[in-house]
């Protein structure tokens, strides 16, 4: 009985350790790579997360469309925008999110998204 409280123990502290780290972006990167990337499954969270502050219906700051559903990001990966300006440096003009560069491996996300057909689900 003893032992089994204290691995329950060990294993919440690993659990709780494992996740005191981990930002939004972070949860993304460890999906595992047989899944296909999805708008669902991930791309939706990182704009969610990244963008809906300007990017809302209807937009807020200055942002020129919304980004809130499948249809407003898909018009936007196919033309091309939207890894264009997740892609573009810090401080450079139109670069998104205009507060910082995303992680590396969250724009690899969106870009191997758009490569495999930009699939909703
Ligand atoms: C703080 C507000 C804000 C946030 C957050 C933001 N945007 Fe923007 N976005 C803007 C504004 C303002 C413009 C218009 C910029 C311009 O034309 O100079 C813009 C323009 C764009 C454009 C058109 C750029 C172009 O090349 O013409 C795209 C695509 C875009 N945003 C995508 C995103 C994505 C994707 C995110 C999240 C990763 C994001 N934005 C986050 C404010 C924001």
């Amino acid at each position: 009985m003893k032992s089994i409280h204290l691995s329950l123990l060990c294993l919440s502290a690993l659990f709780l350790l494992g996740c005191s780290n981990d930002s939004p972006s972070d949860l993304i990167e460890e999906q595992n790579p047989n899944v296909a990337i999805t708008y669902d499954n991930t791309i939706q969270s990182i704009i969610n997360n990244n963008c809906l502050g300007c990017h809302s219906n209807p937009p807020q700051n200055g942002a020129p469309f919304p980004l809130v559903n499948f249809d407003q990001v898909f018009s936007r990966a196919d033309n091309g925008q939207l890894l264009r300006s997740i892609s573009r440096q810090t401080g450079e003009p139109r670069a998104m999110p205009p507060s910082g560069r995303l992680p590396q491996a969250t724009i690899d996300l969106v870009e191997q998204w758009i490569e495999e057909g930009s699939i909703e689900n």
